[in-house]
């Protein structure tokens, strides 16, 4: 981290201060080991590999530590050379593209896909993960002298409230234990006058519910541990992948064939190369089987949080994720 940052940081437990105890040289403005010690509760937090921690070492978020490692890079624009993830993030937010003087908070970044364009912005960006997935992220978005990544629980953030103009939570609320919690949560972190944008699985009623085949296949694979989980999507990616491009090209239902089949085909949405699209298959294929929780929720549910949390303006609609949220703090 950088000390310049430290001024974003609160302790978890009581919101005090911190001071930074650095390993490194002095005068330096780049810490790779340290610890903050909170002024007021003097609880001690490591900084280790430049990111502060907060987060003990298992979680129910490891699969997704593991999965980021795996797939560090295979979701950035700057990968891909597409605007995938651009377009999303500002189609999702509906942000302005110059966020200068603005400070964004990030929760749930995984491998940083989305760090990259909030970088972009000018904003000074807090991304934070309670996953080791922070090492993907630090290893391509670390540098920038407008991010702070940090390992922490969105349940308990290191972080002042009311202090965000943006905040930003893409494709994470679902995998949380108690997803409204985690809502209300984040809400508190957007200042007065400030904007929130989450998103979240969407909660398919009736027969439709059938279709979502992860449901019924994810306690096979429950508490298998990733590696394995792994190899099995990959291998079933490899082998399924010949017979779901000819799926695929049944008119109308071919693609949603393919995903009840548990193949993410992104044919018709994404502008990927072949290769490309598998490699997003395959991590998109461990990522619906690997998470712990996921609670897809209805629409009008998202709403009444909003409200709830006291957002003007909310905008609650279907989306690329399922439910995308947006609204401005009163
Ligand atoms: C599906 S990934 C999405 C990552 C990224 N936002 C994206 O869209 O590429 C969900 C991420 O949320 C993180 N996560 C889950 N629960 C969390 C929590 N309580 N606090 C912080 N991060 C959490 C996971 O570790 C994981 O990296």
């Amino acid at each position: 981290m950088k000390v310049h940052h430290l001024v974003l940081l609160a302790c978890p437990e009581c919101k005090g201060p911190f001071t930074l105890f650095s390993a490194g040289g002095e005068g330096s403005d780049e810490i790779e080991t340290g610890t903050l010690c909170c002024q007021a509760c003097r609880k001690k937090y490591p900084i280790l590999n430049h990111i502060p921690r907060f987060v003990s070492m298992n979680t129910y978020s490891d699969s997704f530590g593991f999965e980021w490692g795996r797939h560090a890079r295979t979701q950035y624009d700057s990968y891909t050379g597409t605007k995938i993830s651009e377009e999303r993030f500002f189609h999702e937010t509906g942000w302005d593209r110059d966020l200068r003087g603005k400070i964004l908070l990030e929760a749930g970044s995984g491998s940083g896909r989305f760090t990259e364009i909030a970088a972009a912005t000018g904003a000074t960006v807090v991304s934070l993960d309670s996953s080791t997935a922070v090492e993907a992220n630090y290893a391509s978005n670390g540098a920038c002298p407008n991010v702070l990544i940090v390992q922490a629980d969105l349940h308990h953030l290191p972080l002042k409230e009311n202090s965000f103009d943006r905040v930003l939570c893409i494709g994470v609320l679902q995998h949380t234990p108690d997803v409204q919690a985690a809502f209300l949560t984040l809400a508190r972190y957007v200042k007065p006058g400030g904007r929130l944008c989450i998103d979240v699985y969407r909660r398919r009623r009736g027969l439709l519910r059938l279709f979502q085949t992860r449901y019924f296949i994810r306690p096979f694979f429950a508490e298998m541990p990733p590696e394995r989980l792994y190899a099995i999507c990959k291998g079933y990616i490899e082998r399924m992948w010949r017979v779901a491009s000819v799926i695929h090209r049944i008119p109308r239902i071919g693609s949603r064939i393919n995903w009840i089949l548990l193949v993410p085909d992104y044919r018709d949405l994404l502008p990927l190369p072949e290769d490309l699209l598998k490699e997003w298959a395959i991590l998109d294929a461990f990522d619906i089987l690997a998470p712990v929780y996921d609670s897809p929720q209805y629409r009008e549910t998202v709403r009444e949080w909003f409200t709830k949390a006291g957002f003007i303006d909310a905008e609650v609609e279907y989306g690329y994720n399922g439910i995308e949220g947006r609204g401005t703090k009163s």
